[in-house]
């Protein structure tokens, strides 16, 4: 059986995600971890009844993650805890699955440097569906043939997101850009801006959004779009529950969703 932590709990992401370990054979929760609802039972913030697990506080975590047998870490919830957090669960022998997104490149350079030092597994994606990590690869196989096209990544999310863009938009942007040779990003444009052979982003928030992201290749008379779209939190949850049975499984390193969905 493995044992999974989950860190962001209380939040929207976490509830799901523990909801899904509750649902899923051979996986089951061995700790969580916030900064609110301490001592409280995991499961009842949940809404999955009581699962005999308490939100610990976070400055505990070490001490948890070892008593609790644990053997993976989930992790959402903002860049700046996931890059102090991480490092002491890897330190603690326990692989890594990390879906918090808005890390500058160094952030996650220090994530990734902890992975190796203690030889852990993990995974960051900025998006844990099978849609998007298909999406990815239909964008690298478009990009070959679309080089000379004009390219804009337009994401929407809900209004209480904190991050913009999105990682994903920005996953996006990485798998053309890497196809193409390397391009520069302009993020949104205002004034005078005109438009050179870089790839624009954009960032759109409002209501209740779970995320969409739109590609836009625009030529000479015509034009090809590539969407995908979250209908709720669930494709995202799901996902973070198989990677993490997969990685528990993998041998130390850092692997991709591609990895894990045989991409
Ligand atoms: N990779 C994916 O597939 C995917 C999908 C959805 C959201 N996300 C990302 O996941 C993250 C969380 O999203 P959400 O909608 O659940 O946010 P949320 O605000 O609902 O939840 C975040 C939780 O983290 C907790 N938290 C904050 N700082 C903490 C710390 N230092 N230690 C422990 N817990 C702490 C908060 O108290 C909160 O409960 C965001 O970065 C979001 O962009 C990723």
């Amino acid at each position: 059986m493995i044992r999974a932590a989950v860190t962001g709990a209380s939040g929207r992401m976490g509830k799901l995600i523990i909801s899904n370990i509750v649902a899923s054979d051979g996986i089951e929760l061995s700790a969580a971890f916030d900064l609110v609802n301490i001592d409280k039972d995991a499961g009842e913030i949940a809404q999955v009844g009581n699962l005999g697990v308490s939100v610990s506080d976070i400055k505990d975590m070490e001490r948890v993650l070892k008593e609790s047998s644990t053997n993976v870490l989930i992790d959402f919830t903002i860049a700046n805890a996931t890059v102090v957090n991480a490092p002491v669960a890897a330190s603690a022998g326990v692989d890594l699955v990390i879906g918090t997104t808005g890390f500058s490149k160094e952030q996650k350079q220090i994530i990734e440097a902890a992975v190796s030092k203690h030889g852990v597994a993990g995974i960051i994606s900025p998006n844990f569906s099978v849609g998007v990590n298909v999406f990815f690869k239909i964008l690298s196989e478009a990009s070959k043939y679309l080089g000379d096209f004009d390219i804009e990544v337009i994401e929407a999310h809900h209004n209480k997101k904190k991050d913009a863009p999105s990682g994903t938009a920005m996953k996006a942007a990485d798998v053309i850009s890497a196809v193409l040779g390397g391009k520069d990003y302009v993020y949104g444009r205002q004034g005078l801006a005109p438009r050179n052979k870089e790839i624009g982003i954009h960032a759109v928030r409002g209501g209740d959004i779970v995320g969409d992201h739109t590609v836009l290749f625009a030529g000479d008379g015509e034009r090809i779009e590539i969407k995908h779209q979250a209908h709720s939190r669930q494709a995202f949850a799901s996902g973070a529950v198989k990677a993490a049975a997969w990685i528990c499984n993998a041998g130390p390193g850092m692997y991709t969703m591609e990895d894990i969905l045989g991409l």
